[in-house]
């Protein structure tokens, strides 16, 4: 049996004004005109037999979005659970574990971040083949992408022997390393990016959390026992939850098991992470831009113009984001995008 999990907590504060605490950027029809990010997700899952709907964890003030938006693509969630606050991805995911070994201890979970897009379809259901094979028999599975350059924000998979074909032993993992260890990964030949998805059986899972985390091990068990059920959401027991400590996956487990493989996959991935990566889903104009919305530019090259309310304008300018929402606008050099986080912080504390 296989159990999608997927993950739609994140608040994505990089996509910032678009994406907003409330309104975070998994729930934005922000690549597709008609569908979020969250239903992507849905909908670009393998239709084998064993597969079963699936469970989504996300944060209570989500839940009539999430069950709307799923049920708009008539494909209703197992289960939907809701996190009083976000703990990151080791607890969101020990959650899902728990839930799923109350329906089948052995099913192989197939974790999905909710906000990323994956071209190669085809590929991509080949690729959860062989890892459901390899977490069956219980393997920590990761998916490795080809790094095109040295990010930071990624983790870092070292790859060694084939255990079987098309899939290698992990000789080191190393979440989001400085940026001279990401530039030697980068040239290395056998470094992978984590992409962020993974497959293991529930309970090898939580075995390895047990080992490596306990006290996310206990505290999530704990939220999960005394949870409340109401029609397809499970509210997880507030106090017990927070008692987690907050931790993703990538340093909680995935440093430090022995069990752990990786597919290399060219699946056309992005996660989706900044208005740069977003911004290349798209091919330009002759000029290098990207516009959407009503916007009019002249003398303008590879800028990414984005207008949802008025129209935008530009003269004589290049390499640069503009985002125009209805309350915010964001102006920002293509080479700094990733500050935008910065800003929100800032935002967040004036508040
Ligand atoms: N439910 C829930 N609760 N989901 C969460 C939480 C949480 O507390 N925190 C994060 N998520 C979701 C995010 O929405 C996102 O879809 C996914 O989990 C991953 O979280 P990120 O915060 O985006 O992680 P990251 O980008 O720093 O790093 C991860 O992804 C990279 C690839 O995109 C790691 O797995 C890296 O190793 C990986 O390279
Ligand atoms: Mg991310």
């Amino acid at each position: 049996m296989l159990i999608p999990v997927i993950l739609s907590g994140g608040t994505g504060s990089r996509l910032w004004p678009l994406s907003r605490e409330l309104y975070p950027k998994q729930l934005l029809n922000l690549v597709n005109q008609d569908t979020s990010l969250l239903q992507d997700t849905v909908l670009r899952l393998p239709t084998t037999p064993d597969i079963q709907a699936p469970i989504v964890v996300c944060n209570e003030a989500h839940r009539f979005m999430v069950a709307e938006q799923l049920h708009a693509i008539n494909k209703p969630a197992t289960r939907i659970l809701l996190e009083p606050i976000g703990r990151n991805t080791a607890p969101a995911i020990a959650i899902a574990a728990w839930q799923a070994m109350a329906i089948n201890a052995e099913a192989v979970l197939l974790v999905l971040p909710a906000d990323h897009t994956i071209a190669n379809l085809p590929h991509f259901h080949q690729v959860i083949a062989q890892g459901n094979a390899q977490a069956l028999a219980g393997k920590l599975v990761t998916f490795g992408i080809v790094p095109d350059y040295p990010e930071t924000g990624y983790g870092y998979i070292d790859a060694g022997e084939e255990v079987s074909t098309g899939v290698r032993h992990i000789s080191q993992f190393v979440e989001k390393p400085s940026a001279e260890v990401a530039k030697q990964y980068c040239q290395s030949g056998h470094h992978f990016w984590n992409s962020g998805m993974f497959m293991f059986r529930a309970d090898r899972y939580l075995q390895e959390l047990k080992q490596f985390a306990p006290q996310i091990h206990q505290a999530t068990q704990q939220a999960f026992e005394q949870a409340i059920e109401d029609l397809d959401f499970v509210r997880l027991d507030q106090k017990a939850f927070a008692g987690s400590p907050e931790d993703s996956i990538d340093y909680a487990v995935m440093e430090h098991t022995q069990a752990s493989v990786v597919i290399p996959a060219d699946l056309g991935w992005s996660d989706v992470g900044s208005w740069t990566a977003l911004a290349d889903l798209t091919p330009p104009d002759a000029h290098g831009n990207v516009q959407r919305g009503d916007v009019l530019v002249e003398n303008t090259s590879d800028c990414y113009i984005r207008a949802e309310h008025r129209l935008v304008t530009t003269v004589g300018v290049s390499n640069l984001v503009i985002v125009e929402t209805k309350d915010a606008v964001l102006v920002a050099n293509k080479d700094q995008v990733q500050s935008v986080k910065q800003l929100v912080n800032q935002l967040a504390s004036q508040q």
